[in-house]
């Protein structure tokens, strides 16, 4: 086990960040952000590895193989969030610190998308502030640990 090593998961279509509905999602692609908070956990003393997947299914076993590896998650499970179940499970088996990030503000969206299955097993939420939330969420995460 690292207990400097958050894992950073990306969930279906955040793959296509910067062209996907930018005006919903921004224009940071993936790799920006990936860059940025590989940065910001060198300043924090972290390390961060990232997955994305657009499976749910791979979700769950890299959820699972985070026991023993990783001190902390953050996740954004895209549309998983809102249907998935055995995602949930997956994060409470864990037993890790979550924080669920979306980058809009899921709360002002569509009414399906206010439901989160996936927060249940999240310390924390952030929601709306963009790219800006992940990197909040990874500062949150030190001091959970820190803890
Ligand atoms: C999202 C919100 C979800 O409703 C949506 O399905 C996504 C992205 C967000 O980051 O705002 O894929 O998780």
């Amino acid at each position: 086990m690292n207990p400097n090593k958050i894992l950073l998961i990306h969930g279906p279509n955040l793959n296509l960040l910067g062209t996907r509905e930018p005006e919903i999602y921004g224009k940071d692609t993936l790799a920006d952000i990936d860059e940025k908070m590989t940065q910001k956990a060198e300043e924090l003393g972290l390390s961060v590895e990232t997955f994305q997947t657009n499976h749910e299914g791979a979700l769950i076993d890299r959820i699972q193989q985070a026991a023993g590896d990783c001190s902390g998650i953050v996740i954004n499970p895209g549309a998983y969030t809102h249907t998935s179940i055995a995602l949930l499970d997956a994060l409470l088996a864990v037993d890790l610190p979550v924080i669920e990030v979306h980058l809009s503000n899921i709360h002002r969206r569509e009414s399906f998308r206010q439901h989160s299955y996936t927060a249940k097993a999240a310390t924390g939420i952030i929601a709306g502030l963009g790219a800006t939330g992940y990197l909040l969420a990874l500062e949150a995460m030190a001091g959970l640990l820190a803890e």
